[in-house]
Order: structure tokens, then sequence, then C-alpha cells
């Protein structure tokens, strides 16, 4: 899907499937309750969020209805991917879809909660340490970040789903090679090591098959 010619019908479909994937595989929607809502919870008031490699911002759009003070930027660097995310927002006034890449996350002002999810292994290695402590540098309360884990039991479960469920998409071929390029806890971790100061970075491993990062600014 990432590539520039990749043909737009199944790419959007392959958009729009995700949202069954976060829904379904996932537990991004479990991660974000005992997180970023539950700590929404305690600190009423308004507050913001920024969703990095949104795609097509489904969990923005679950965000927004489940914590009606939040204000969600998405961020995606495929213009495609925005294009889609605005369409489907069209509407929601807390929820702006901004096209830039993780780059520049440098540029962009603070956030009271920075989150992503399965956009961490679209980075080369070396990124991954700058990419995380800019990711850490927007936050002001909580970083999350939630990607798969590289196992035999992931790719042999999503194959399975995959096949009966995702057609006229890239979810099934691209989705194995996500889990591919997945992490270990451990590998994480060692790419994590100078990205923070001590403490700062939690890496654990969680069900289903996930390699969860929780980031604390202080
Ligand atoms: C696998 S999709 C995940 C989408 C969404 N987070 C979800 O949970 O369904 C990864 C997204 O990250 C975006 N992406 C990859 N590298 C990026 C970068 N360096 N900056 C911004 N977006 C990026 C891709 O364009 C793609 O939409």
């Amino acid at each position: 899907m990432d590539l520039p010619d990749s043909d737009p019908a199944r790419l959007e479909a392959t958009l729009r499937q995700f949202s069954w994937i976060n829904r379904l595989l996932t537990g991004a929607r479990r991660l974000l309750e005992r997180t970023v809502l539950e700590d929404i919870r305690r600190r009423p008031g308004p507050c913001t969020l920024l969703d990095v490699g949104a795609g097509g911002a489904d969990l923005a759009l679950w965000l927004a209805r489940r914590a009606p003070s939040l204000s969600i930027t998405c961020l995606d660097h495929d213009p495609r991917a925005a294009d889609y995310a605005r369409r489907r927002c069209a509407g929601v006034e807390r929820i702006r879809v901004r096209l830039g890449s993780a780059a520049e996350l440098e540029r962009l002002d603070g956030f009271d909660y920075v989150f992503a999810n399965h956009f961490l292994h679209h980075l080369q290695d070396a990124q991954v340490a700058p990419t995380v402590a800019a990711m850490l540098g927007r936050a002001r309360r909580l970083l999350v970040i939630t990607d798969l884990l590289r196992s035999p039991a992931s790719y042999f479960w999503y194959a399975l789903f995959a096949g009966v469920f995702l057609h006229g998409s890239f979810a099934a071929y691209d989705g194995l090679l996500s889990i591919r390029r997945g992490f270990l806890p451990e590998e994480l971790s060692a790419l994590l090591a100078c990205a923070a100061p001590e403490g700062r970075l939690e890496v654990r491993r969680e069900p289903p098959g996930r390699v969860v990062v929780i980031g604390r600014p202080e």
C-alpha cells in the first residue's frame, strides 16, 4: 500500500479494513481505554492527542466519540491516506487531519497525548530512537505506542484471518509483511536505549501479539 502507484481502490479498501482489524485483532481500543481514556477521566477538561501514522483515522473517530473533551490531530505522510481520513472525519470538528511526516514532529506544538498504532514498524531501525524521542518530546502527559510482535503464532493466525476475510485490498499481504517487520520487546528496548532518560520509556509485550511502549515525559 505504501507504493505511490498502488491501486487506489485497493488502497481505500485497505484503509477501510484497518478499522475492522483494529476492532477485532489489535487490542488498540482496550489499550487506549486503559491509558489515554483513563488519564482523561482523572483530569477533566479540554485536552489534545496526536495520532502519528493515523491511516484512515478509525481510532481517532472512536476516541473522539469516547472523549468529548479531546481534540485530535491525525498525522500521515501519505496524501491518499490523509485524503481518505479527511473524508471520513468530515463534520467532526475535533479531528484535524494533517499531511506530514513523523520526521518533522519537532515542528509541531505539544499535545497532551501522543499515540501511534502500527506505525513504528514502518521505520528503519536507525530512525526508531530519534522518532520515539521526538514523539515523547511532543507529549505533555503520556506517549502510547503499540505495534506488532514478530511471532510465528501472530503470522499463522493473521494469515488464517486474512485468507478468510480480507479480500480486494493490500491488508493480507502487507499485514504479513508487517508482522515480519514487527518487534520483539527486547529488540525494541535495545533500539530505544538512548531515546530517553532512564525510566521514561517502558517496553512490554501484551496480548494479542503486541509490543507496547509507554512513555512518561517526567
Ligand atoms: C499500517 S498503517 C496504520 C494506520 C493506523 N494507525 C491504524 O491503526 O490503522 C501505517 C500508516 O503510517 C503512515 N506512515 C508511515 N510512515 C510514516 C511517517 N514517517 N510519517 C507519517 N506517517 C507515516 C502510513 O502512510 C500509513 O498510513
